[in-house]
């Protein structure tokens, strides 16, 4: 299975970051991240409150070839040089996969190199072995503007979805409440920025789904707390907006704080061998002040040691597509026809995870 080092080219345009990175295994299993180019395109779709998939499709094309370039000359790595090319193929805006999927044929067609179609979800779960190196099995928290999901990640390709969420994503709910007090896109890490002069006891917002036995989460009845709030007290001062902002952000964490204590007390009975669990944090959302501070307890409390990759590989970047395929290929689970192969704008980590409410994948990477 181990075998010399391999060096593989990744791609990632699933969403609103054109991607792509040379990640370097070597001899001993090692991850290295050689370059990581993301270009974000906040920029263009910030006049429209979020992310629109033409705009997004567009600028893909335009950027990918010269974030190609980049990725190489920053690693100083050659095409010939590489062992694979990688991209995301689902799940997310079909526009961008289409681009990033077929320039990464194109790619690996010319250079005579062998393809790995990846799922983006499966690179945000193996992360934490490429930053640290972590064992299986562990946990993993995403929290992003198109997933909230806990996954227990047993194995390169055994991954089981045990909560997911009932309605928006965590960072879709930020995303829609700052819009509703006021704040622009992207609603996230301004309306964390409002907070931070406010008062989170002002306003006892609900706490979903806390003590309640399903695993998953909910976030649409914490939004219309909030919108009732608003118009309640409109129009809104500035100490207003910090202080639904900060109530916001203390409701968030509190109900994260008990889904999550859940998964862990689960994962506790099914692994009695393992001393100290992980459990990864990946997402935007994971740069919240206020939410890793409640992680870090928590893992204190439960004796869980909390892996947070830095913030440039727990958001979106093609490191982790590179790595997840490298993954792949030294456990021998690459793809045979990934040179035919159809991007998917679903695709579930977990194969056997039904839709059990309907759906609750509804954001811009569902
Ligand atoms: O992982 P990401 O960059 O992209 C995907 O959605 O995959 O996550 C973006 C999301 C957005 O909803 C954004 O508002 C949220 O993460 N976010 C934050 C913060 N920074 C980004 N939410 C809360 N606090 C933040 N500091
Ligand atoms: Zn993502």
């Amino acid at each position: 299975m181990m075998a010399g080092p391999l060096r593989v080219l990744g791609i990632e345009t699933s969403c609103d970051e054109t991607a792509a990175s040379v990640v370097l295994r070597d001899a001993s299993g090692r991850g290295e991240i050689l370059s990581n180019v993301v270009l974000s395109q906040v920029e263009e779709h910030a006049a429209f409150g979020g992310v629109v998939p033409e705009i997004a499709a567009r600028a893909h094309v335009e950027a990918l070839d010269g974030i190609l370039a980049a990725a190489l000359s920053d690693a100083g790595v050659k095409l010939d040089e590489v062992d694979a090319v990688a991209a995301t193929a689902g799940p997310g805006l079909v526009g961008g996969l289409i681009v990033g999927l077929m320039t990464a044929k194109a790619v690996a067609a010319a250079a005579g190199k062998p393809l790995v179609a990846i799922n983006h979800l499966e690179g945000h779960a193996l992360t934490g072995r490429l930053t640290d190196g972590l064992t299986f099995p562990y946990l993993l928290l995403l929290v992003s503007g198109g997933h909230t999901q806990i996954v227990r990640v047993r194995g390169v390709g055994d991954y089981e979805r045990w909560a997911t969420t009932i309605d928006d994503a965590l960072g879709e709910a930020f995303d829609k409440t700052a819009k509703l007090i006021g704040l622009p896109y992207p609603g996230g890490p301004n309306l964390e920025a409002a907070a931070r002069h406010g008062d989170p006891a002002r306003f006892a917002f609900p706490r979903p789904l806390k003590g309640d036995p399903r695993p998953d989460f909910s976030f649409s009845g914490l939004k219309t707390a909030v919108r009732q709030a608003a118009t309640a007290i409109a129009p809104l001062s500035g100490q207003d907006v910090a202080d639904i902002a900060a109530s916001f952000q203390a409701a968030v964490a509190e109900s994260l704080e008990d889904r999550v204590w859940r998964a862990m007390q689960r994962f506790r009975e099914a692994h009695p061998d393992v001393a100290e669990p992980a459990i990864v944090v990946a997402g935007g959302v994971a740069a919240n002040a206020t939410i890793r501070a409640m992680l870090d307890r928590l893992a204190a409390k439960t004796g869980f040691h909390l892996v947070a990759p830095p913030l440039k590989l727990c958001t979106d970047n093609a490191a982790m597509i590179a790595w997840a395929a490298i993954e792949r290929i030294s456990a021998g689970l690459e793809n045979d026809d990934a040179m035919t192969l159809a991007p998917r704008s679903r695709w579930p980590l977990d194969a056997h995870s039904t839709a059990i409410y309907g759906g609750g994948r509804r954001g811009a990477k569902a």
